[in-house]
């Protein structure tokens, strides 16, 4: 089976932006979509553009400095966030229109107060006024992930025949469990007329810790496109994460599924985001923390030192990372002491090794990690010789 290509729709300058405390100047958003666009996804969400006109700026010098990638920006199912969407993106060489309307029956009833059918006239409405704009024009069904089932498709349906060339079905509130979301994108696949026109896209919160898990569900049941952040930043608990979807895909080659990512950038993207956003990456976070490629305890050192693989399923200079890490703590056997020892250039016989690991061990029961100059204070005051 030929291999099918994933298009990775980076929302982190919109989506990952609406965080408290991430919000990114014109400038800083500029070097993001730069960065965004050597790492290789295919869309840039750059914005909310009738948000401020900061946010207006910011997608317009974007659109204008993109040349690879398609730039898109968000709007409400309102004609004036259209309007200012489509004046936005205009110097954009591949510019997208994302707009959308709730569709869950708690967003009908308690957000817009309004009706099944009024939302779907509003729905046509925004796509149509979209396509007088831009050709490229995605719809998303906000909270797709609570609608039941038969009016997401119609309302779908009634999309692609307004125009709309992508179907974005957002978890908005992280609820579903994968097989549940994965159904929902088979349903759409196999009951909405049209479809085979359109590319499905995933927009997976991560409430439930699930975003990842969702959008891989979605890829396999036909979705074709990836909304995601890095670092998995976003509203609330965030958004699915760039890195993590990516190095699934990488990682499994029998799904037949690739992207366009160059995951040696991961790292280096990964960072320059955190800082820029301040928004610091948990250290245990898959892929990109600091832990990712580090071992503690003394059975995963033996392996990692004999073979990387016993402990490893990514070699960490895939994802920009120099080395794996051996750390050494109280629970890191002979092995690992023998292995950092031998680095900083201490090469001891058995016996030797033997009484500087008695003195580590005191050492490390004293503090959470012990680092290279403790190690040359510890063979000085042992009076240590190779
Ligand atoms: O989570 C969501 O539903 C969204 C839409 C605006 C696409 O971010
Ligand atoms: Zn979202």
């Amino acid at each position: 089976m030929a291999t099918q290509k994933i298009q990775i729709f980076d929302t982190t300058l919109r989506d990952g932006e609406q965080v408290p405390g991430c919000k990114l100047n014109r400038d800083e958003k500029l070097v993001i979509a730069r960065q965004l666009e050597l790492l290789g996804v295919d869309v840039i969400e750059a914005g909310f553009p009738v948000s401020s006109p900061g946010d207006f700026a910011a997608v317009q010098a974007i659109a204008a400095q993109t040349r690879e990638a398609t730039v898109c920006g968000l709007s409400r199912a309102v004609e004036n966030d259209i309007r200012v969407a489509g004046e936005a993106l205009k110097l954009a060489r591949y510019p997208r229109i994302h707009t959308g309307i709730g569709t869950s029956e708690s967003h009908i009833t308690h957000k817009l107060c309004s009706t099944q059918e009024q939302v779907l006239e509003r729905a046509i409405a925004a796509v149509k006024l979209a396509k007088s704009f831009v050709e490229d024009v995605e719809f998303y069904a906000e909270d797709a992930g609570r609608t039941e089932n038969e009016y997401l498709a119609r309302v779908c349906e009634a999309a692609i025949k307004a125009g709309a060339t992508v179907l974005n079905i957002p978890d908005t509130t992280g609820y579903c469990l994968p097989d549940e979301y994965g159904a929902k994108i088979k349903f759409l696949r196999e009951n909405v007329r049209g479809i085979e026109n359109v590319c499905l896209s995933t927009h997976c919160h991560n409430d439930l810790g699930l975003a990842t898990a969702n959008s891989i569900a979605g890829v396999q049941n036909g979705a074709r496109q990836i909304e995601c952040t890095i670092n998995g930043v976003g509203e609330r608990a965030g958004n699915t994460a760039l890195e993590e979807v990516v190095m699934i895909l990488r990682q499994h080659p029998y799904l037949n599924l690739r992207t366009n990512i160059n995951t040696q950038l991961l790292a280096e993207t990964s960072a320059m985001v955190s800082q820029m956003m301040g928004m610091p990456v948990q250290p245990n976070k898959a892929i990109v923390g600091s832990n990712a490629f580090s071992h503690s305890s003394g059975i995963h050192q033996d392996g990692v030192i004999k073979n990387r693989e016993t402990y490893e399923i990514i070699d960490p200079r895939e994802v920009g990372v120099s080395n794996s890490s051996i750390v050494l703590t109280a629970r890191s056997g002979r092995a690992a002491l023998a292995y950092r020892l031998q680095k900083i250039g201490y090469d001891f016989d058995k016996q030797v090794l033997n009484k500087a690991y008695a003195s580590f061990l005191q050492l490390a029961d004293r503090q959470k990690e012990v680092v290279d100059s403790d190690l040359h204070i510890l063979v000085e005051q042992e009076n240590l010789v190779a």
